[in-house]
This record gives C-alpha cells, structure tokens and sequence, in this order.
C-alpha cells in the first residue's frame, strides 16, 4: 500500500436525476464498507442541484461529496454562479476546479481557475486541481511546458495549504470520455514530472500531495493505473455513473 492515501472521485458532470441518483447512491451505500473506506478515500460530485440529494444519502456514510466547480469571487452580482461560501454553508467538503471541460468550452483560464481554488480553500474546502494537455499539445511533444505554465499559477496556492486538502488531477484532455485512457506507464511519466516540477517550484510537501489520473478509467484498467508509484487514484467520469463500476475502480484503488 502507497504511503499517500488514494483518493478516488466521481464527476458526474452534466449527468443524473432524482431517481437515478437514488438508484446509484443505493448502489453506492451497499457495497462501500468501512474496511474500503479505512483505504480509499472517497467522494461524488455531482451536478450543483442534487449536493442537497447527496448530503441527505451519504451524510451518515464516510463517502464524501463535493461540487464540480465553484466560483472565483466571493458573493454579488454573478448571474448563475455558485460561491465557495454556499458550498461552505451547504456542508460540502469538495470542489473540482479547472476541469478542462471547463476550460476549453468556457474559456476558463490558470489565474482564474488557481482563484477558485483560494477562495475554496479559504472556505474550508478541499480543491482538485485539473490540469493536462491536449492531444495537439501532445503530438507537438509540447506536454511537459503545457502543465509546467498550468502549475505555474497553482503551486502558490498549493503550497500554502496541506497535502490533505489539494489534489492534482492530471487528466490528458485526449482521454477524457474517449476510452483511450493513457496507458499507465505514460500516466506514471507525466505524475512523476508533475510531482518534481511542484518540487522544483517551492512546494515543500510535493511528495505528500495526491496527484491522481483521469481520464477513460474503468474498472478493468483501473489496478493497472493505480499500481503505479506515483498515480494515487482517480477522478472518474462515465464510469463514475454506474456503482458497480465506480465500485470496482475504489476496490483497485485499496489495492493498488
Ligand atoms: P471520463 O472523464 O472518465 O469519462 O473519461 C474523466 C473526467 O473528465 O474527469
């Protein structure tokens, strides 16, 4: 077992309803016992309207959940923004900031997004932090400089607070939702990289900080990720739906 404890998180992303979610937090309650919870820690995110549906399902379980993105200022006139405050209010632990979802569809940029993570962690939430290249980026053999200019920004921010409560998710936009997933030796060379680079710039804890791979992770490749020195879980999308798989992958996750 590695020395940092994985972490594994579901982004629903724009997915679910009522009854679906109940079926997966049903799912999600039966099979997820304190042995696996002692190993793994755990956390759902789904869309901003269902945290209430969450909280009610999981708040007597160690299964924590968080929100998908949260905003970069504190309160006012921010038409459709959700504030770090409210999540703080709401009981929310977690947010997801700088998905590359995010940031290719909405324009989402390094400043604003290490932002977000600053307020949230001023409101007592716990921040992972996405960054990766993208399939350009990657046949320019451009990779290492794209999320070097990423951490840039964020390794202020991570290394003002603890290991506990900053997560990096390296999420390679190539394998996002396409069922390409890096393969693991090519996830473990950029985790590597991404630990040392936060090494190099200032970050004193950067071998006590999770950085956990995303993108096309299943039940069936997760062991294969997860066993490698420096990917320290998931951030799982589609698989994320269905709570045999998303059960299966917190099992690897305890293994690997
Ligand atoms: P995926 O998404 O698992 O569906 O590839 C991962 C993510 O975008 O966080």
């Amino acid at each position: 077992m590695k020395a940092r404890k994985p972490l594994v998180a579901g982004n629903w992303k724009m997915n679910g309803g009522t009854l679906a979610n109940e079926h997966l937090f049903t799912g999600l309650r039966a099979s997820i016992d304190r042995h696996l919870m002692s190993q793994v820690e755990l956390l759902v995110c789904p869309p901003f309207p269902y945290l209430g549906q969450a909280a009610a399902w999981l708040g007597d379980t160690d299964i924590a959940w968080g929100a998908q993105n949260v905003a970069s200022l504190e309160s006012g006139a921010f038409t459709g923004e959700v504030s770090a405050a409210m999540l703080e209010d709401l009981g929310c632990k977690w947010t997801i900031v700088g998905h590359s979802e995010r940031r290719t569809l909405l324009g989402e940029e390094d400043e604003t997004i290490a932002r977000k993570a600053e307020i949230a962690l001023a409101h007592k939430l716990s921040v992972i932090y996405c960054i990766g290249e993208t399939l350009d980026e990657r046949e320019r053999d451009i990779t290492e400089e794209v999320l070097r200019q990423q951490i840039e920004r964020a390794a202020p921010v991570i290394a003002g607070t603890t290991a506990e409560r900053m997560v990096i998710a390296y999420e390679p936009v190539w394998a996002i939702g396409t069922g390409r997933s890096a393969t693991p030796e090519q996830a473990q060379t950029v985790h590597e990289f991404i630990r040392t680079t936060l090494g190099a710039m200032g970050v004193q804890h950067a071998r006590q900080i999770r950085i956990v791979y995303g993108g096309s992770v299943k039940a069936a490749n997760a062991l294969a990720l997860f066993s490698m020195p420096d990917i320290d879980g998931g951030l799982i999308g589609g698989a994320s739906l269905v709570a045999d798989e998303f059960v299966g992958i917190c099992r690897a996750a305890a293994l690997g």
